[in-house]
């Protein structure tokens, strides 16, 4: 793990520039004229309001992303390399705000300001870029089929898409979801988290900026079941991809078959298992283990929320897990010494807060923390636990806080079965020296990426996403773009074999 440099300074109040509906590269009202409050997490304080979009403004959006979609609109009639001219264009406008976009992240996600710089505007950038590049390369097959007839594929866009946003990577996400989409020329309607609108709102500023015909993004705010619920339900969506919890996920795929079959990719929650071998370098791997839970609070779907650690050394490893624990520098977002920034939200702050409990009452051992820190904002101390069972709520349920379960294991057949046994598969990871240990825990461990003496070792470039309960589909790389397109299957009937 490089040591990154300090940020430049930030923006400490950043002005909101833009809080309503973004339809069809329009800036309007909701509607119904109702509101919603963003908070600040560090401080609990209520930023602004923004408009609340809901069943109508949905519909409107969903007009306007159908429209751009028809045959012979200027979207569909661009060259698929311009589209990509437009993505890069998007990326150009993100690097030239990146300061302020990033500060604004910081304000209504909470996360430490030299994350939102580094971090998660690194990956908002590079996807763009990433998806850029590939406009003009996806491409169908001719397939030598039997008789006399000549036959190809095209990979066609799905058409409109439905994309709802998670709180813990607010921008990201937004990227994560569009750029792939827009690249094989689909239209899209994305809803953010209600905790979190106010950078996707400043992104659409930017999509109208960089040219974007009207109707192809449009972003509307507001609540999962009333806007979420509407999109999800749509019959003129044709796809839906969503970012957020198993048992929303459960939610918008019984929507998507009721309404039309919607095409659906999920990514979801997990329980993710960090295995510590006995010969593994304890010198790196307790940091590994450490960043594994509590990078982004925890707030992190691969979080590494269950760290299995050799009997041999697990006394040690609890040991310097609690001192690391112990060492964190936590506190205001906008300081560049604190590592670490409040949950989200006063949900998300009673939410984990219930589960360090029930680790108390369950009989996991409390090693440090396990409490509120400061008195304003909704800051949780670094906590550990050890002796966790998975029998434990905290040894099987997504906490998705800085809390980390250490669980003892003997051998290799041990820690598979019970890294396994969860309805959870989205990530996984050992640390060993031992090149027959890793393969084997690799082909064995049920996750759809496996990090081996690393974690969290996220590319663009390569595919992700849960196998079980932890998902359908896969997002970014090439496999990404299989999701946003459809293959057609053109046979043309030719006069003698060719
Ligand atoms: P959530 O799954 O309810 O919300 C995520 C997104 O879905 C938000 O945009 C929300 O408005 C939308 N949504 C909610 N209900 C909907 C519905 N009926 N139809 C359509 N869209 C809907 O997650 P929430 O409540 O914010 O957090 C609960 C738990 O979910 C967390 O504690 C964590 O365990 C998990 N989670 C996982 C994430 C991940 O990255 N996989 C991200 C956020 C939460
Ligand atoms: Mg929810």
């Amino acid at each position: 793990m490089a040591q990154l440099p300090p940020p430049p300074p930030a923006i400490k109040d950043p002005e909101v520039k833009f809080t309503q509906l973004f339809i069809n590269n329009e800036w309007v009202n909701s509607e119904s004229g109702k509101t919603f409050p963003t908070i600040n997490p560090a401080t609990g304080k209520k930023i602004c309001d923004v408009q609340e979009g809901d069943k109508v403004d949905i519909e409107k959006a969903v007009a306007a992303a159908k429209k751009a979609f028809e045959f012979g609109s200027e979207w569909r009639k661009m060259d698929a390399s311009a589209r990509g001219v437009l993505l890069n264009k998007l990326a150009d406008l993100l690097e030239r705000d990146r300061i302020y976009i990033a500060s604004l992240e910081t304000l209504d996600n909470g996360k430490p300001f030299k994350d939102s710089f580094y971090v998660d505007m690194t990956a908002t950038i590079k996807t763009l870029r990433y998806y850029a590049g590939w406009t003009d390369k996806i491409q169908g097959k001719t397939i030598p089929v039997d008789g006399s007839s000549f036959c190809y594929t095209r990979h066609e866009p799905v058409g409109v898409c439905g994309q709802i946003i998670p709180w813990n990577f607010p921008i990201t996400m937004v990227s994560w979801k569009i750029a792939p989409a827009l690249a094989c020329g689909n239209t899209v309607i994305v809803k953010p988290a209600e905790q979190t609108p106010l950078t996707a709102l400043y992104m659409a500023s930017l999509i109208k900026e960089a040219g974007f015909p009207p109707g192809v993004v449009n972003i509307v705010p507001g609540y999962g079941p009333t806007a979420g619920g509407a999109l999800t339900s749509h019959p003129d969506v044709n796809k839906v991809a969503f970012t957020g919890s198993t048992e929303i996920g459960q939610v918008i795929m019984a929507a998507a078959a009721k309404s039309n079959l919607k095409r659906v990719t999920l990514e979801l929650g997990g329980k993710s298992p960090l295995v510590v071998f006995k010969d593994a370098n304890l010198d790196v791997v307790v940091e590994w283990a450490h960043q594994a839970i509590f990078f982004n609070m925890g707030q992190v779907c691969t979080a590494g929320s269950r760290t299995y650690v050799h009997e041999d050394i697990y006394d040690e490893f609890v040991k310097r897990a609690v001192a690391r624990a112990q060492n964190k520098s936590i506190g205001d977002p906008w300081d560049a010494k604190n590592e670490y920034g409040p949950q989200v939200s006063e949900e998300q702050f009673n939410k984990v807060l219930e589960m360090i409990d029930s680790g108390k009452k369950e009989g996991a051992k409390l090693e440090c923390g396990g409490e509120r820190f400061g008195t304003e904002g909704y800051f949780i101390q670094p906590t550990v636990f050890s002796d966790v069972t998975e029998n434990m709520r905290i040894g099987k349920e997504e906490i998705f806080g800085p809390v980390q379960q250490i669980i003892k294991f003997k051998d290799m057949e041990d820690v598979i079965a019970r890294a396994n046994n969860t309805t959870y598969g989205l990530a996984a990871a050992c640390f060993t020296q031992d090149l027959d240990t890793a393969l084997e825990f690799s082909s064995r461990v049920q996750a759809g990426s496996v990090w081996v003496n690393c974690y969290n070792a996220q590319s663009v470039a390569a595919p992700f996403g849960g196998f079980k309960m932890s998902g359908v589909g896969r997002e970014l790389g090439e496999y990404g773009l299989q999701q946003y397109t459809e293959v057609k299957t053109v046979v043309i009937k030719t006069p003698k074999k060719l």
